[in-house]
């Protein structure tokens, strides 16, 4: 009997990445660090180099410089190794709308030379554990948006790979079928699999990432956790408004001293408070306005959100869902 290799501590790693299309830089140095068994979402604006970026990790184009190395594997040297350690379910579709769900589940257990009996079985619990089984005979060109990004997610495990691309799997897809794509991918996370994701929406960053990196003119321009990124920039405040501006004016005054940098819009009657999101700080502003007689009319508090972080750092706006 032999031993299993030894998996790898880090399923990708990538230093110095370049790519340019014409005289277009798309990638200009990108470094990349991601341990085995977890989730990193890649963001970025449309055309900041996301697909790129899946592509080269996953051999379907070169680099022009940089290294990298996927499921221990170097890309440049090893990329055959690579490809069979991984997992890619493109930004657009793979799915043959010819042929059936199935149909396109014992293709890619033929090419990944499963056998007819171990190809069979797979198959078979694929289209059972993406709720497929019943919709199996019909040809895919009938499928909704939903079942087709099941279908082709179902196909990039036909092999069981180690690392999987998820190059924007939920765009497009309603509410409910989005949960149920994040519940594929934790369950495929707990199994001890790497998801390397792009996506556009940062609800869905937020709540799968173990950590994310956002990409913007070619560069990593952040990098950390959900929690880190958000810390990193400010934004959080809270907003008072007042039924005139008397109200509003003895409201900047009873703060001036304690909030400086409190910015007043006039014409909303709305005071807004630098603000650390805790009640203890929120208590002592309250006390304060309570203290000078101030009546307030609403208050709302604002704590920075990933769109918060990303607008920041890249100065667009994203979709969203
Ligand atoms: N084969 C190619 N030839 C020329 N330019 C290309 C090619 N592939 C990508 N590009 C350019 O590279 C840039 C990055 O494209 P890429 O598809 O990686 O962006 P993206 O971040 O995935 O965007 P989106 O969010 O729209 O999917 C774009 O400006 C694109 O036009
Ligand atoms: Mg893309």
């Amino acid at each position: 009997m032999t031993t299993p290799p030894r998996p790898a501590i880090t399923a990708i790693t990538a230093t110095g990445l370049r790519r340019s299309f014409g005289d277009h830089v798309v990638l200009d140095g990108i470094d990349l660090n991601v341990p085995r068994g977890t989730v990193f979402s890649l963001l970025g604006a449309n055309g900041a180099g996301k697909t790129t970026t899946v592509k080269i990790l996953s051999t379907l184009i070169r680099a022009d410089g940089g290294s990298a190395r996927v499921a221990g594997h170097d890309l440049a040297t090893e990329p055959d190794a690579v490809r069979a350690a991984i997992g890619v379910t493109g930004q657009f579709s793979a799915v043959d709308n010819l042929l059936t769900g199935q149909e396109n589940l014992h293709l890619m257990a033929d090419l990944n030379h499963l056998g007819r009996a171990a190809g069979r079985r797979r198959v078979a619990e694929l289209l059972d554990q993406f709720g497929l089984a019943d919709a199996a005979g019909k040809p895919a060109v009938t499928y909704s948006g939903g079942m087709r990004r099941r279908l082709d997610l179902a196909m990039t495990l036909v092999g069981t790979p180690q690392v999987i691309f998820l190059d924007e799997p939920t765009t497009g897809l309603d509410p409910r079928s989005r949960r149920g794509m994040w519940q594929i991918v934790r369950d495929l996370v707990a199994g001890g699999v790497t998801i390397f994701l792009t996506t556009q929406y940062l609800d869905e960053a937020d709540e799968l990432a173990d950590r994310i990196a956002v990409l913007d003119h070619g560069r990593i321009v952040a990098e950390g956790t959900a929690d880190e990124l958000k810390r990193r920039i400010p934004g959080g405040h809270v907003e008072l408004r007042f039924a005139d501006l008397a109200g509003l004016e003895s409201a900047a005054r009873a703060v001036g001293g304690a909030a400086g940098q409190a910015t007043r819009d006039s014409d909303a009657l709305a005071l807004r408070v630098p603000h650390d999101g805790s009640l203890h700080a929120l208590k002592a502003l309250l006390d304060r306005l309570d203290e000078h007689v101030v009546e307030v009319d609403s208050l709302s508090v604002h704590t920075p959100d990933l769109d918060d972080v990303f607008l920041a750092l890249t100065g667009e706006k994203v979709a969203t869902p």
